[in-house]
């Protein structure tokens, strides 16, 4: 879909379906939306007199316009109280919005600038959040659908302000926002994709695709390689897998010297079978997205070097498949990590925290600011947090609720479980320095003191995504299957450094 941004009049635009909105209680619409009542004969205060329409929150009502005005369709969406209101109801409201017009089979859609009016918020954000919720609500994985119901997209947006010197700013907040979620719904495919096609050699390719078309610097390690490197945590989980590890470093340096440096490390499991420990059937279902983190990690590095923060930021993802034969790694076996720590294989289906064990030494033998792994790591955290909350663990508070914070202001729910020496004492190994899982009990923070074992002592955050990164049911901007949950967070941390 195509954005632009253009002075002029709302309800002088020609297209298939115009967007306005209203708060919830509001009986007389001013703004844009008043003038578009207006041309309508009063149609919208009608509605909300007769009481069937009151404003709530992602609520739509549908007005054909009969010709009055060059707009086939006005769709008026509810923003909710305005004590509630904020960026995030941005970002549903737009997607509210176009899910609406996509049924309608739209293909030019206007919209006013949801938030920039009454509710007073700045122009670029507002731009950045109508783009965001507009292009990641949008997103729908149909590329394998044959029959072509569900494919109808939607050719171009148009926000449209009367105000001509608010054009830069909106044009600006928009072109972040398109960067950010095109990047996104990137993530959303190759997390979407079939995992015949998304093994660790496809995701090494995608990664280096990337950093061709973008400009950053990018490494792929084959398994010699990987050897060499002694990531035998890698090569152990992977070894059961036809199609062998692979470790994706990325690179992004700022123009100038770098206020900070940040080490991103993605899960990259591109299939989750549990190996030996095999996964019950319905547990194997949806595990193609075990490499969401690794995909949110490249997402993070595309838009990064758009958007050019004033950071260096190395992305790191090792990546494998997780599966059985006579070549897996087996229940018993004693693996040597990176930093030479030995690790008892009490479950293999823990093997997320392997790999990244692996990844995180070897980050730790740099000097970054702050390390951020990002994992589908344990369904104990499904469990806990449901798939509303990503599980944030970590070694530096500061670090953490600078985590927490940026997830807040773009709408990914984030909480942090506590650690304790009573917990890591469950991975306590009688034959080894410790194992790598004990049962089910705190298992998300289980698996996030193992990782601890191996961050050294830079600050460090762990994010646990495994329940907030693929979802059954659509909810706001989010689709169906993968969210791309987290590219957006780690993006608005590295923004405010
Ligand atoms: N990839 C899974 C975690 C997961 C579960 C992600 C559900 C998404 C949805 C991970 O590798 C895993 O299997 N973890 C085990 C660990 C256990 C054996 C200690 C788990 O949480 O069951
Ligand atoms: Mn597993
Ligand atoms: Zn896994």
């Amino acid at each position: 879909m195509e954005i632009t941004v253009q002075q002029g009049d709302l309800c002088q635009t020609p297209c298939d379906v115009l967007i306005v909105n209203l708060f919830e209680g509001v009986t007389a619409p001013g703004g844009a939306t008043g003038a578009v009542d207006n041309s309508l004969g009063g149609w919208i205060s009608s509605r909300i007199a007769q009481e069937q329409f009151k404003g709530k929150a992602n609520t739509i009502l549908e007005i054909p316009t009969f010709g009055k005005i060059p707009a086939q369709t006005v769709l008026v969406v509810g923003l909710g109280k305005a004590e509630a209101f904020g960026l995030e109801q941005v970002r549903q409201a737009a997607a509210s919005a176009i899910k609406h017009a996509k049924g309608l089979k739209a293909q030019t859609v206007a919209t006013l600038l949801h938030g920039a009016g009454i509710a007073g918020l700045p122009p670029a954000p507002c731009a950045q959040a109508v783009a965001e919720g507009t292009l990641l609500g949008e997103y729908a994985f149909t590329k394998y659908k044959t029959t072509d119901e569900e494919k109808n997209d939607i050719q171009r947006l148009l926000i449209v302000e009367r105000d001509a010197d608010k054009v830069p700013e909106i044009q600006s907040g928009m072109i972040t926002g398109r960067i950010i979620a095109e990047a996104v719904n990137m993530a959303r495919d190759l997390i979407n994709e079939p995992p015949d096609l998304v093994t660790p050699d496809f995701l090494a390719q995608s990664a280096q695709i990337l950093a061709t078309e973008y400009g950053f610097f990018c490494e792929t390690w084959d398994e010699p390689r990987i050897a060499e490197e002694r990531m035998n945590c890698l090569l152990m989980v992977g070894r059961g897998g036809m199609n062998p590890p692979r470790f994706i470093r990325m690179d992004y340096t700022p123009a100038g010297t770098p206020k900070k440096r940040i080490c991103l490390i993605g899960k990259g499991l591109c299939y989750d079978s549990g190996g030996l420990s095999l996964k019950p059937a319905e547990h194997i279902r949806h595990m193609k997205s075990d490499m969401s983190g690794g995909a949110a990690v490249m997402a993070v590095m595309r838009i990064i070097s758009q958007l050019k923060p004033e950071v260096a930021v190395t992305g790191l993802i090792p990546t494998c498949e997780n599966m059985i034969g006579g070549r897996a790694y087996k229940v018993d076996d004693i693996l040597r990590a990176r930093n030479g720590k030995t690790i008892e294989i009490d479950n293999t289906d823990a093997e997320g925290r392997l790999v990244l064990a692996d990844a995180l030494s070897y980050a730790a033998e740099q000097q970054y600011d702050a390390v951020i792994d990002i994992a589908t790591l344990t369904g104990g955290c499904v469990i806990a947090l449901a798939r509303v909350w990503t599980g944030v663990m970590g070694n530096n508070q500061a670090l953490i609720d600078q985590l927490i914070t940026a997830g807040n202001t773009v709408g990914e729910k984030m909480w942090m479980l506590p650690f304790d020496k009573e917990v890591r004492a469950l991975l306590d190994s009688d034959i080894a320095d410790m194992k790598n899982a004990d049962g089910r009990e705190g298992s998300a923070i289980q698996g996030g003191m193992f990782l601890q074992e191996f961050a050294g002592d830079q600050p460090w955050v762990h994010l646990d995504i495994a329940g907030t990164s693929y979802i059954d049911k659509p909810r706001g901007y989010e689709p169906k299957g993968a969210t791309g949950v987290g590219a957006r967070a780690m993006v608005e941390y590295l923004m405010r450094l």
